[in-house]
């Protein structure tokens, strides 16, 4: 894990070797649907054991066929939530739910009204409890930064206090953009790309993560 400078410790590059071994095959313009998918699916795993590395334990007494013996639990008390923004987010839900099988999922699709920009949720289904889940936001590319301010800002507004984004590819102006939007969240990404070009791309990237994951192209 790396922290870089000019992001800050709110800023966390997962660049483990495995890690940038996959990313390689996920950005390749010849890598097919179905292995892009588990790739996808895979570097979500990666990634979340990292974001998650802060969840608290509780001692359990377990019996081993030697002996009884104190070990770790996930504390009870921390509930998850796994946010996917739509529709390329869905693509990192089945790693996460691999990790975390027990983790509440919920869903954002969102859009921004052409004219004013203001940003509306055209589906949002949450868990009931979601104030009080641990939230960890997925969506594979972090480019301009404007769905995920939008999806902070909304979890935000329904109470959720311990929140983090997952990306797998983000392209410095999205960063920049989200640490300035929330002053808490903290962003978990697998590689820290050079720039965005004129259509909003992440350059070099992959493409897009929707159309690659869903075969839309
Ligand atoms: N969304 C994508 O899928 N790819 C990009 O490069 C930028 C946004």
């Amino acid at each position: 894990m790396t922290v870089l400078e000019e992001f800050g410790p709110r800023v966390t590059v997962v660049d483990h070797p495995m890690v940038l071994h996959k990313l390689s095959i996920l950005r390749s313009k010849d890598t097919p649907c179905s292995q892009f998918r588990t790739l996808v699916k895979e570097l979500s795993l990666f990634e979340g054991y990292e974001a998650t590395r802060d969840l608290t334990l509780e001692e359990v007494e377990v019996e081993t066929p030697i002996c009884k013996t104190t070990c770790y639990h996930v504390d009870a008390g921390h509930d998850v939530a796994i946010v996917p923004i739509l529709r390329a987010g869905l693509g990192m839900v089945d790693g996460m739910l691999e990790l975390i099988p027990s983790a509440h999922i919920g869903h954002l699709g969102m859009y921004r009204d052409p004219e004013t920009h203001v940003p509306h949720v055209y589906y949002g289904k949450l868990p009931n409890d979601i104030a009080n889940r641990y939230v960890l936001i997925v969506d594979p590319m972090l480019a301009t930064g404007g769905s995920s301010i939008d999806a902070i800002r909304y979890l935000r507004e329904q109470g959720v206090k311990q929140l983090k984004l997952m990306v797998l590819v983000a392209a410095p102006e999205g960063l920049r953009a989200v640490l300035d939007a929330d002053p808490d969240v903290q962003i978990y990404t697998c590689a820290v790309d050079e720039r965005l070009n004129d259509d909003a791309y992440i350059v070099p990237g992959l493409g897009d993560a929707g159309d690659r994951i869903f075969g839309t192209k």
